[in-house]
């Protein structure tokens, strides 16, 4: 049994997009101090007014106190200034837009501004780490945390070590991920995707394919998804769920890499993207969340 803790007290998150936002209001929750950094002041109140909606239905519905909802709020610190909201971080959570040019310079900035025995991570899965840090001089301290969408109700975090990083940070990672009251799976080695994406993947692929190839339509597919498999959402819902053009990005990456026919992005995630259609982000995606939400909308 498990009984030292990770030593954690504080956590920065770099990027205030759906994911940054909740995963630093779920450690907030628990007690930690959280900087929540982003370059667009617009983006962090955003995260704010989310966080806030989430945490005030729980109020309403009896599952928390107001006061600790208020507290847990008042610990995510909004912060434009990233030497300001690493300097005395135990632990720095990427989680800034699928782009690895965009990744390297956050990780080599997060490597010169951290004190050094703060681990540092992404939560990627489209990218492995070593994808980002095989040359940065503290690669030892880097990997990747992964947590799921919503990650105020998802329970889910692999953990995904470099060959390289040292196994004492994957341990603390682990332990923080349980004192966050989190599940973690360590995998014993890393590829993109890691576990549940590549699976999903697989899903999301031939589900496309189904409907790019005119076998049946989107919207029955993730009935027969529901009704067949106990999914609660099915394929195309969870991709709008996710986001389209994140969907798109690791897609494009993925085939990049590959070079593989297979992994080629469907025409009909293509086509939508180009329309602007981002899935429940934006209003539409496979389903349009004006008139006919495919269930509740995200607000
Ligand atoms: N953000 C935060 N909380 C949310 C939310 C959101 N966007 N949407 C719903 N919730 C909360 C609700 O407040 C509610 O909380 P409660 O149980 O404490 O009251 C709970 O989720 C259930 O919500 P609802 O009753 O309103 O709605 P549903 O029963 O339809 O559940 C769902 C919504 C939890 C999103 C459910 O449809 C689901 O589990 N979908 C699958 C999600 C999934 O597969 N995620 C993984 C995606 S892959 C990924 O994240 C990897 C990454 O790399 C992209």
């Amino acid at each position: 049994m498990e009984t030292e803790t990770s030593g954690i007290r504080n956590v920065a998150v770099i990027g205030a997009g759906t994911m940054g936002a909740q995963i630093a209001q779920q450690i907030a929750l628990l007690g930690f101090e959280v900087n929540l950094f982003d370059v667009s002041p617009e983006q962090l109140e955003r995260a704010a007014t989310s966080n806030q909606k989430h945490l005030m239905r729980r109020v309403e519905k009896g599952q928390l106190q107001h006061d600790a909802a208020k507290a847990a709020l008042a610990r995510v610190h909004p912060q434009t200034d990233l030497g300001r909201a690493v300097t005395e971080t135990d632990l720095a959570i990427e989680a800034v837009v699928e782009d690895v040019e965009v990744k390297l310079r956050v990780f080599a900035d997060l490597d010169r501004l951290a004190p050094p025995h703060a681990i540092l991570a992404t939560n990627s899965s489209t990218m492995t780490i070593s994808e980002i840090t095989a040359d940065l001089p503290g690669r030892v301290r880097t990997l990747a945390l992964h947590f799921f969408n919503p990650v105020l109700v998802m329970r889910l975090v692999e953990i995904a070590p470099a060959p390289y990083t040292d196994p004492e940070f994957v341990r603390r990672a682990e332990r923080f991920t349980r004192e966050i009251d989190r599940d973690p799976v360590v995998l014993h080695k890393e590829i993109a995707g890691f576990l549940v994406n590549r699976v999903l993947w697989a899903l999301r692929k031939e589900a496309m394919w189904l409907a790019d190839s005119g076998y049946a339509d989107p919207q029955d597919i993730d009935r027969a998804i529901k009704l067949g498999l106990n999914h609660p959402m099915g394929p195309f819902e969870l991709a709008d769920f996710n986001g389209l053009d994140v969907v798109l990005l690791a897609q494009r990456h993925r085939f990049a890499k590959s070079g593989d026919d297979a992994d080629r992005p469907p025409r009909i995630l293509e086509e939508l993207v180009e329309q602007g259609k981002l899935g429940r982000k934006s209003g539409a995606g496979f389903y349009d969340y004006a008139t006919a939400p495919a269930s509740k909308k995200e607000s």
